[in-house]
């Protein structure tokens, strides 16, 4: 990694303060989007109520999706960014600092490496890659280049879990043991258009069974465990349900004899992954997107001295909760344990997605690209949480097989350096 990106750590919430009085004297951040669909213009109008960010160009091939876009950044009063079909036009605009990619996921790779070829600072939607030679290709580009590439993982921003980061750095929780969580969302109507033709998330459960979007629940997993601040995820194993829920909800809405009810579908509706980190801490994580099912990211997290759960949105402290074996309400933890991010953005976050999350998320990206500092979700972290797709893939059909991690920091996860 160039020299010029610092270190800043989310997980050191004493450093918070001075490096945002920082980043308000800097220059804007020059940002473009890649993918204007639903996610990319959601984020475009977030990053609209981010200080200090100006938008000059967005690319999309699609006419309909990039107009959207273009017309929100305008009627915010703001300069209407040049549009581009082709991404590569738009990476090799001098006057861009950052590129957002929120692509399909199996572009995000390909164009994440081409912008940091460019010279551009990345922000990737989730996950980062899909095969192990992606990630690494990702981690080889950004160490050549210098140029950071943060996973936009917004979930690590929910006040919860953030709340919970702090607990476990305060110690409040003990030594943690175990986590679980899952990205358990039912997805089935974003799998078909009304024409019955499947989108690009309806083609993914044809090619791979395994857990296809990880890092939703792994994201905050990592930062409890400390994962590349002195642990590391070491193996993983995988198993997966029999496939039923695409074929299914395609046969109920468009009849059992529509060509995309007739497919083969490989993914199994409920896919689940053990993982080992070297510090000894196992975590179970879910993916569970085609069955009729409220949403549910779980999030146990189970220390030595007490558990929490994010389901039950409660949490049980021995020696601290009133009442042996009997759990408390998690709310007034959020409260005392409220992270230094949401006491300062909390207010202005709650207008925008994901609770809030996707404001926070973009500030800190915004943040790191004006002060030239290396982002709190950096390249070694996006390939270690996206590699969980294909290792989750290959396990599957090795009959749930151990599959080992690349250490993709080449052993810096010891010191975090
Ligand atoms: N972090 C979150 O909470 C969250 C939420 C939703 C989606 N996502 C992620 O965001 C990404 C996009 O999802 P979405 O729901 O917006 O999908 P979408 O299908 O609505 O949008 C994808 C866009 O990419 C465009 N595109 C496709 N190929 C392109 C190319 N070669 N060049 C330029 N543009 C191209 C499409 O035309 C479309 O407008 C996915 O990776 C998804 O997983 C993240």
């Amino acid at each position: 990694m160039g020299s010029h990106w610092k270190r800043r750590d989310v997980l050191a919430l004493g450093a918070l303060g001075g490096l945002h009085r920082a980043a308000a004297q800097e220059k804007p951040a020059r940002i473009g989007v890649i993918g204007t669909g639903s996610r990319g213009t959601g984020l475009v109008r977030t990053l609209l109520d981010v200080e200090g960010v100006e938008i000059p160009a967005l690319c999309d091939i699609n006419e309909a999706n990039l107009k959207r876009a273009s017309d929100a950044v305008e009627k915010a009063g703001r300069k209407r960014p040049d549009g581009y079909p082709d991404y590569r036009r738009l990476i090799s605009r001098e006057d861009l600092d950052a590129v957002i990619v929120s692509t399909p996921w199996d572009l995000h790779a390909r164009m994440s490496i081409d912008a940091m070829k460019a010279g551009k600072f990345v922000g990737s939607e989730v996950p980062a890659a899909t095969t192990l030679e992606e990630c690494w290709e990702l981690v080889n580009t950004s160490e050549r280049t210098g140029r950071p590439c943060m996973l936009l993982e917004n979930v690590c921003y929910f006040r919860n879990v953030l709340a919970v980061l702090n607990m476990v750095e305060q110690g409040v929780l003990g030594e943690l043991t175990h986590c679980e969580g899952g990205y358990q969302h039912d997805v089935r109507s974003l799998y078909v258009l009304p024409t019955g033709d499947l989108t690009w998330r309806g083609m993914a459960p044809l090619k791979y069974n395994g857990n296809l979007y990880p890092t939703h629940p792994i994201g905050p997993i990592a930062w409890w465990a400390k994962i590349h601040r002195g642990n590391r995820f070491t193996y993983l194993t995988s198993m997966s349900s029999q496939p039923r829920g695409a074929q299914k909800y395609i046969a109920r809405r468009f009849g059992a004899d529509h060509p995309n009810a007739r497919r083969e579908y490989r993914l199994g509706d409920v896919s689940t992954t053990l993982i080992k980190t070297a510090a000894g801490l196992t975590v179970t994580l879910y993916y569970d997107v085609q069955s009729p099912r409220p949403y549910d990211l779980i999030f146990r997290v189970q220390g030595t001295e007490g558990i929490y759960s994010g389901t039950l949105e409660k949490i049980y402290i021995e020696g601290r909760s009133p009442k042996p074996h009997t759990w408390e309400d998690a709310a007034p933890y959020y409260d005392e344990f409220e992270h230094p991010l949401w006491k300062r953005l909390g207010k202005a976050a709650l207008q925008h997605g994901h609770g809030g999350a996707d404001f926070i998320t973009l500030h800190e990206f915004a943040r790191a690209v004006r002060s030239r500092t290396r982002p709190p979700i950096d390249v070694y972290d996006a390939a270690a949480w996206s590699a969980i797709v294909p290792l989750s893939a290959r396990s599957v059909e090795q009959n749930s097989a151990p599959q080992e991690f690349p250490d993709f920091t080449r052993g810096k996860w010891k010191t975090g350096a």
